[in-house]
């Protein structure tokens, strides 16, 4: 059988949803379980979180699975629906919409079952991806409130830079957002619902963390910051990637190791053959010198990742075939193997294959 595996600490995510409340204490959880949960899994991830207040979802099909799946708790679709079938169907599924565009008014106007629907209002307070700008959020409010079948509406905004401690943009964006509110409070309309904190604003911007905070990556146990670890944040890894080596070998000093010879042993040495590869999800631009944990060493990794090995210099440590790796989770952040390849823990996780096993434990 393949070595590569990849276990799912519940116990984890306990843990993490538990400093999500540490820090916003005063709001309920969004718990974001969309892309299959960051890669871990939407089922096992809201089967365990069922203490969430709610689930945020990308899209209606990722919200289905999980009402399928048996999801009683409230879902909140992200990026909303794109067609009046598809408002028919969230309604029907008491999932709630987020709108954040004209288009998505009419589907709420011209459903034709009886409601109610939750709604959250997208506002675009500086992210300029998705959402009305605080201008025309008065009128599209408006709209809302008078279509039938609405039940609670909700404001929301999402941050683009809240990792960025010294940058002056979130404190922008939440004075635009609570502008918007008191305008709205000005006309009569008070909504009751506001959300605006991802991970790092959780952690980071107390002003921002209204009724409802949307925390992902933290509750997977990873730090939303460059210089700050997870470890630090008192977070625990909830996925572990772990496979075996499969085989040693003794090299000679100027001997180049695998495909396009991209490194060279600068001393005699043994290199260990770890099964695990791009086709497994583990990045093909982690650079030499990325960490894997080999019996508990870190070593690192030396020569191109292929699709189903990567090749790690073991030098003269007891380790053999059979030996147990991990590639990231538990002793090794993930954070710090996604910094050496170019990229973000989200990204890694995303970006496990299907061949790969899956434990919980
Ligand atoms: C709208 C929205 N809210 C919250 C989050 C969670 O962000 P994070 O994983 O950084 O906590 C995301 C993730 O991309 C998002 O798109």
């Amino acid at each position: 059988m393949r070595s590569v595996q990849l276990g799912i600490s519940r116990q984890a995510l306990h843990h993490n949803l538990q400093v999500v409340r540490d820090a916003a204490p005063y709001s309920r959880v969004l718990a974001m379980v969309k892309a299959d949960a960051y890669g871990h899994g939407a089922q096992v991830v809201a089967e365990t979180l069922a203490e969430a207040d709610g689930f945020g979802v990308a899209f209606l099909d990722e919200a289905l699975s999980l009402r399928a799946a048996g999801i009683q708790r409230p879902i909140v679709i992200l990026e909303g629906v794109f067609s009046d079938m598809e408002m028919f169907e969230a309604v029907r599924q008491r999932l709630a919409v987020v709108v954040h565009q004209e288009e998505q008014i009419a589907f709420l106007e011209n459903c034709k079952l009886t409601g109610p629907v939750d709604v959250w209002l997208k506002i675009d307070t500086g992210m300029h991806r998705l959402g009305f700008s605080p201008e025309a959020a008065v009128t599209a409010y408006r709209r809302i409130r008078a279509a039938r079948l609405v039940g609670e509406i909700g404001l929301l905004t999402h941050f683009s830079a809240a990792d960025e401690l010294d940058s002056v943009q979130t404190e922008k964006q939440i004075g635009r957002f609570r502008g918007l509110q008191q305008v709205l409070s000005r006309h009569g309309e008070r909504p009751l619902q506001d959300s605006l904190a991802n991970s790092a604003a959780i952690l980071a911007w107390p002003a921002s963390h209204g009724a409802w905070v949307r925390p992902g990556i933290m509750l997977y146990g990873c730090s939303p910051f460059a210089d700050r670890t997870a470890e630090e944040l008192g977070l625990r890894p909830v996925m572990t990637l772990t496979s075996r080596l499969i085989s040693v070998r003794h090299i000679k000093k100027g001997e180049a190791i695998g495909y396009g010879g991209a490194w060279v042993a600068p001393r005699d040495t043994r290199i260990g053959v770890v099964a695990v590869g791009y086709g497994d999800g583990y990045p093909r631009h982690a650079r030499n010198g990325t960490p894997v944990l080999v019996g508990g060493h870190s070593v690192p990794l030396v020569g191109r990742v292929s699709m189903d090995m990567i090749t790690v210099d073991i030098g003269d440590l007891p380790v053999g075939i059979g030996e147990h790796c991990v590639l990231w989770g538990e002793g090794l952040a993930a954070d710090v193997v996604a910094a050496h390849a170019g990229t973000i823990s989200y990204e890694l996780f995303c970006k496990i294959t299907n061949r790969v096993r899956r434990e919980v434990w």
